[in-house]
């Protein structure tokens, strides 16, 4: 990590989101779904964690750029999701000369500091509000804004019948990464640690929409055998039938567009009980995370992590589907060039993976400078989520990158990848 590359990865963040964020003003200050905050309150927001981490070392009660008062209605612990449309935040214009005035101000201490972390661990954090700020444009109603997306590669034609289930045999890896080898790495990654995992196999590809429509017409929805308790009581209290943003008719919206079900996309908008459903139906079920970090990352020949699926080499576009400018995950089959060292392909981008899962630290886990970025969330009614999504910035994810998120959540581009005993 260095100066020029923080810098240029800060500046990348910048710019997309502003993008995300150069709409009227009624569009940014509306809240489109409780879940969300309005588009106003992420884009002050990453400027104030900006300043105070990397102008304040983390300590709230030095003076920022903001007043205090205006600075603790960007707090995410304090504010939750819901109530911040009512909170006096900085208009968007205000907001937008506050964000660059912070980032001057960093760029300014950037040749004289000494640890480059924070400055990485501040990019990742603007990289995943644009991926929120995303999922927040995704729930908006009203004619569309963000146009369809780039052209992605097409896919190998696997729609129809399950993915292969390829075998990792048993057998030591590692698992979790360190600052030494992977310095942008977060907390919840550390420290690298040996896992002797059993045999299992896994899916190729993702399940794609085409498999999830088979699902549904054996009334997948209606069967509680498939479903867990909790599952079950979810379903029948959310009225769960079919994906979020799948309408009844058999189109989906997206991003303000109706269109056809790609069948051969990854299925994206399910739930954890949704997934865990599917693969019971699918005489499967779902990898736990260490399974899908070594399916990703550990090469049996060389005895050693890769740094990406494919090698070291970073994400590129005939390699992964990340980054948002697709504004959707790319056919199954669409990437011959990033498979893992097993066989698995679409394990970074595309969308995330549920995985069996809960989220609780590596064992020797220490707090980074961000001490509440993972350790409150420990132990609670999380599952974690691999492998970033097509809305994942390439600098906010790696094979060891852990997201969580609560069981019945579906607003994240999340999808499922199933395994199997072997
Ligand atoms: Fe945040």
């Amino acid at each position: 990590m260095r100066g020029e590359e923080i810098a240029a990865g800060l500046e990348r963040a910048r710019e997309r989101t502003l993008g995300l964020t150069c709409f009227d003003e009624p569009e940014l200050l509306r809240q489109h779904s409780p879940l969300m905050s309005p588009l106003v309150w992420d884009l002050a927001h990453v400027g104030q964690q900006e300043d105070l981490w990397l102008l304040r070392q983390g300590d709230a009660r030095r003076e920022g750029v903001l007043p205090a008062e205006i600075d603790g209605l960007y707090d995410a612990f304090q504010h939750p999701r819901a109530e911040r449309p009512s909170l006096p935040l900085l208009s968007p214009t205000q907001s937008r000369g506050f964000l660059a005035e912070v980032r001057g101000r960093v760029l300014d201490g950037l040749d004289r500091a000494e640890d480059l972390f924070p400055y990485a661990m501040v990019e990742q954090h603007e990289q995943q509000h644009d991926e929120t700020m995303l999922a927040t444009h995704q729930l908006r109603r009203g004619p569309a804004l963000l146009g369809p997306g780039v052209v992605l590669p097409s896919g190998d034609a696997t729609t129809g019948g399950l993915p292969d289930a390829l075998l990792v045999p048993a057998g030591e890896c590692l698992v979790g990464v360190d600052g030494a080898t992977e310095p942008s790495s977060l907390d919840n990654e550390r420290p690298a640690h040996v896992v002797d995992v059993p045999a299992f196999r896994i899916g190729r590809v993702p399940v794609t929409n085409a498999q999830w429509q088979a699902f549904v017409d054996d009334g997948g929805y209606a069967k509680p055998q498939w479903w867990s308790a909790r599952g079950w009581w979810h379903v029948a209290e959310a009225g769960l039938e079919r994906p979020l943003f799948w309408t009844r008719d058999g189109a989906r919206l997206r991003f303000g567009i109706v269109e056809n079900i790609p069948w051969d996309e990854p299925v994206q908008h399910v739930c954890y009980f949704e997934a865990q459903a599917f693969a019971a139906w699918a005489g499967a079920r779902l990898p736990s995370e260490i399974e899908w970090e070594k399916a990703c990352a550990w090469d049996p020949v060389a005895g050693r992590r890769r740094r990406w699926p494919w090698g070291d080499g970073p994400p590129t576009r005939d390699r992964a589907n990340l980054g948002g400018d697709a504004l959707r995950p790319a056919p199954v089959g669409a990437y011959p060039a990033g498979p893992s060292a097993y066989g698995v392909e679409q394990m970074v981008g595309d969308v995330w993976e549920w995985t069996s899962s809960e989220f609780r630290p590596w064992p020797g886990f220490t707090p980074m400078l961000y001490a509440t970025y993972s350790a409150p969330f420990f132990g609670g009614d999380f599952r974690v989520l691999r492998g970033g999504s097509w809305a994942t910035a390439g600098g906010a994810v790696r094979p060891s990158f852990r997201n969580w998120d609560l069981p019945i959540r579906r607003q994240i581009f999340a999808g499922v990848r199933l395994a199997w005993d072997p």
